[in-house]
C-alpha cells in the first residue's frame, strides 16, 4: 500500500480572496496576499489502498470519522489526483488538526495543502511547487497560499493554468506574529464555499475586486520594506472592506460577534498609542491581531484580558508545506 504523510500551516490572509470568477476551478475574482501561520497545522496521512474491494474513501479527522459532505469534498478533490495519476483505487485518510476547525482560522487551508501533497506524493507523482499550488487551490482557494512558505501572493490569473501562489518573502523576512483572539471554536453557520458563491450579489463586490490591485501593490509593497505603519492601514482597509460586501450581500452575512468589535477597537486603540498592530478578521468570529514580535507578549496579555476572548494563541511566519515521516 503506498502511503505518504504531509504537514501544512494554515495562512492568515493581509489582502483577502472572497468570491471567484469560476466557482468549480475556485478561480478567484482578486489576487490575494497571505503569511502561513507557524505552530498551527494540519497533518495528513493517506494510504491509496490496493484492496480493490474498498469502494469508498475514507476519512477520520482528529480521530473522528467523517462522512457526509466534508468527505464528499475529500473524495471530489482525490478525484484530480486519481485522473492525474491514473490511478483507481480509494483512499485512508487520517488528519490531525491542532488547532479550532471552522471558526476563522482557516483549517481548509492546511487541509487541502497537506492533503495535495500527501495524497500526489503517494501516487508516485511529484509535481513541481506551481502545480502543486494549482492542485491545492481545487480543494479550498486559500489552500493554494499553504504550499509556498512565508510571505505569500496567489496571482488570481484567468485560467486554472495561471491561477497559483508563489512566496513574496521568506519566513525570517519580517517577525511578524499574529496574535489569534479565539472568541468562538464553534463550526461557523456560512461556510466560505457558499460565501464566495454570494458575493457577487453586494453591489459593493465589483469595486472591491476592481480596487484590488491597488491594494497589493501597498500591501506587497509594505511586507517588502517592512513598513508597519503602511501595512497596518491596508490590512485593516482590506480586511473592513470584504466584510462589507459580507453584510451586503443577500442573504447578508454578518460573522463579526460584539467581542470581535471590542478587539478590533482595543487594537486601534493600542496602535495610536504607539503599539504596532493591526487586526484582520476571516470568515469567522475571531480577530487576528497582527503584530511586531517585540510586542507580542504584550498583546497577548492585552487581548486575552477582552470579553469575550476565551483563548489566545501566537503564530509567527511558517514555512511551505513538507513531506514528513508515515507513523
Ligand atoms: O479558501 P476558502 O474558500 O476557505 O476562502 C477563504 C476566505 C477568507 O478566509 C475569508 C479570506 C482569505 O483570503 O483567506
Amino acid at each position: 500500500m503506498a502511503s505518504a504523510a504531509a504537514l501544512a500551516h494554515p495562512n492568515i490572509a493581509f489582502v483577502k480572496y472572497w468570491g471567484n470568477q469560476d466557482e468549480s476551478f475556485r478561480l478567484p475574482s482578486n489576487g490575494s496576499i497571505s503569511m502561513n501561520l507557524d505552530g498551527l497545522f494540519t497533518r495528513t496521512k493517506i494510504t491509496w489502498n490496493e484492496n480493490r474491494k474498498s469502494s469508498k474513501d475514507t476519512l477520520t479527522l482528529n480521530g473522528v470519522p467523517i462522512t457526509g459532505r466534508a468527505l464528499q469534498r475529500v473524495s471530489n478533490f482525490l478525484d484530480l489526483v486519481r485522473q492525474m495519476a491514473g490511478l483507481d483505487l480509494r483512499a485512508e485518510v487520517v488528519s490531525e488538526n491542532n488547532f479550532p476547525s471552522g471558526a476563522g482560522i482557516a483549517s481548509s487551508a492546511s487541509a487541502f495543502a497537506a492533503l495535495a501533497l500527501a495524497s500526489t506524493r503517494a501516487a508516485g507523482l511529484d509535481l513541481e511547487p506551481g502545480a502543486l499550488s494549482r492542485l491545492a487551490r481545487r480543494g479550498s482557494g486559500s489552500a493554494c497560499r499553504s504550499i509556498p512558505g512565508g510571505f505569500v501572493e496567489w496571482t488570481a490569473g484567468t485560467s486554472d493554468e495561471d491561477s497559483f501562489a508563489a512566496t513574496i518573502a521568506p519566513p525570517e523576512h519580517w517577525p511578524l506574529v499574529d496574535v489569534i483572539a479565539i472568541l468562538s471554536s464553534a463550526h461557523k453557520t456560512t461556510g466560505s464555499t457558499e460565501g464566495h458563491a454570494l458575493a457577487g450579489t453586494s453591489p459593493l463586490q465589483a469595486a472591491r475586486v476592481n480596487d484590488a490591485p491597488r491594494r497589493l501593490d501597498l500591501c506587497r509593497r509594505a511586507i517588502l520594506e517592512r513598513d508597519f505603519a503602511a501595512f497596518a492601514d491596508i490590512v485593516e482597509a482590506d480586511s473592513n472592506l470584504m466584510h462589507a460586501v459580507m453584510t451586503t450581500s443577500s442573504p447578508p452575512l454578518f460573522y463579526w460577534q460584539p467581542g470581535t468589535l471590542a478587539v478590533m477597537q482595543a487594537v486601534r486603540a493600542a496602535r495610536l498609542n504607539g503599539q504596532p498592530a493591526c487586526t484582520t478578521v476571516d470568515a469567522g468570529p475571531n480577530v487576528h491581531v497582527i503584530c511586531e514580535k517585540a510586542s507580542a507578549t504584550k498583546i497577548v496579555k492585552m487581548v486575552g484580558s477582552i470579553p469575550g476572548v476565551r483563548e489566545v494563541r501566537a503564530a509567527q511566519a511558517g514555512g511551505p508545506a513538507r513531506l514528513v515521516e508515515v507513523e
